[in-house]
């Protein structure tokens, strides 16, 4: 098992670029599948969550060509056969495999997804999207057995704007006879960039990016060329860095407006920031304020930051409030914190109050799922001495090159 060591409270300066988002690439190499013909996907992370969606395409029989952060995936090819669950279980993404062989095949066997051990995350908004469809569903233990005579255009209203209902119900309506109205849809932007991608390919979606999806079936899908959003977690993170450390950091390739849920907040705070059309540049400032945060769906404040985000609220005078609406177990980083000396009280498994400012130094820690492990990154990097990040797979899941890319920008930090 890899560790990272980080030497902490080096100064950030230089240009970090973003990559390609990971829940955009992950739901976009297994939307491939609906084609009819080759497809292309540009800007695809370097990430291992990308490395098990190859293991599931190869394994279908699609037929692979990845060229630096090109992907063409020829699915013409594939035999639609039950995916083992030691392949599914390792990302939450390989459901989207279950709605795109639905859509395709009107029938697949899939087991229980994967993902970040963050709270229980059913699956039940997936399934009654098939089912408005017209798709019954057999469960045998941890797999599910999906079948229709034929998908027909449904009505669903989803309890919660769910990200993987919303593209699931998306992926298995776009080939279904007659149109599907989705209500309480997700408005990510990934959401957004999977619908124009099956447009690309001939579908008929509008309304993405809103929360009343529309989708009207059509028989065949051709091929298509997307490329991915900039990652506005990753991009987040570094802004956050900057924030913590920067010297004028300038973090490029992002989309202003996907990030501004933090930004607006940095504001409150105090940073210091200045934004350009594709980029920002951040500095560490003192004497920052608290402030109180809540995760929502966006274009709310992104659950998959507020880990990252606690470190800055250590570094900010007075009490800062935060609370997760959308886990139940999303403060894992919580107690490595207090370790490394914040001052952060777990007021209930929703809600935590975090008192600064407090120094940080440096400890053995662990990244206990992805975005946890970025806190503990960010920890790190302020801390003085010596931080070791047991567990580092988990943050290598879904942010590229991260030693590389803090490393080019001053940070002391290595993988052993
Ligand atoms: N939920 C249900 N039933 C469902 C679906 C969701 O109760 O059928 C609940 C979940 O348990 C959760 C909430 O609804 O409490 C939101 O879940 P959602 O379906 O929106 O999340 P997801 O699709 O499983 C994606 C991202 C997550 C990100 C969330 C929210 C991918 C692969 N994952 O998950 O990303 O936190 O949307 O934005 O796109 C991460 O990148 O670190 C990460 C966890």
């Amino acid at each position: 098992m890899d560790k990272m060591v980080i030497e902490g409270n080096k100064p950030l300066k230089g240009v970090i670029k973003v990559g390609g988002a990971k829940n955009s690439a992950v739901a976009l190499i297994p939307a491939s599948l609906l084609s009819d013909d080759k497809v292309i996907i540009d800007n695809i992370p370097n990430i291992t969550d990308i490395e098990a969606l190859n293991e599931i395409l190869e394994y279908l029989g699609a037929k692979v060509k990845r060229e630096n952060e090109q992907m063409t995936i020829d699915a013409t090819t594939i035999i639609n056969r039950s995916i083992p669950e030691t392949i599914s279980k390792k990302l939450r993404a390989s459901y989207y495999f279950m709605a795109a062989l639905l859509g395709k095949y009107k029938y697949v066997e899939m087991y229980f997804p994967g993902g970040c051990a963050i709270g229980a995350r059913p699956i039940d908004q997936t399934l009654k999207g098939f089912e408005s469809l017209g798709a019954t569903i057999k469960v045998e233990g941890n797999k599910y057995i999906i079948s229709a005579d034929k998908l027909v255009g449904g009505h669903v209203y989803l309890d919660m704007p769910s990200v993987g209902a919303t593209i699931n119900t998306i992926l298995a309506a776009v080939k279904a006879e007659g149109e599907t109205i989705i209500e309480n849809a997700a408005r990510e932007p990934e959401i957004v960039n999977v619908a124009v991608f099956l447009n690309n390919m001939g579908a008929k979606i509008t309304g993405a990016g809103t929360n009343e999806i529309r989708i009207k079936g059509v028989e065949k899908l051709s091929s298509s060329f997307i490329e991915v959003i900039p990652d506005r977690i990753e991009a987040g993170t570094y802004i956050i860095a900057g924030a913590l450390l920067g010297e004028n950091l300038k973090i490029e390739n992002i989309i202003p407006e996907h990030v501004e849920s933090l930004t607006l907040k940095l504001k409150e705070m105090g940073v210091s920031f200045e934004m350009g059309s594709n980029h920002i540049c951040v500095n560490k400032t003192p004497n920052l304020k608290a402030v109180n945060i809540k995760t929502l769906g966006y274009p709310g404040f992104p659950t998959d930051l507020q880990q990252p985000l606690t470190v800055l609220l250590t570094q900010c005078n007075g009490k800062s409030t935060l609370e997760e609406t959308i886990y139940e177990n999303r403060f894992k980083n919580i107690p490595y914190l207090n370790n490394m000396g914040a001052n952060i009280k777990l007021v209930n498994n929703k809600n935590i109050e975090i008192i600064g400012k407090t120094n940080l130094s440096g400890q053995e820690v662990t990244a206990t799922d992805l975005r946890a492990g970025a806190a503990m990154v960010l920890a790190g990097l302020i801390a003085e001495g010596t931080t070791v990040i047991t567990e580092i797979e988990h943050v290598l899941r879904g942010y590229e090159n991260i030693v590389q890319k803090l490393h080019n920008v001053g940070a002391k930090i290595r993988i052993e």
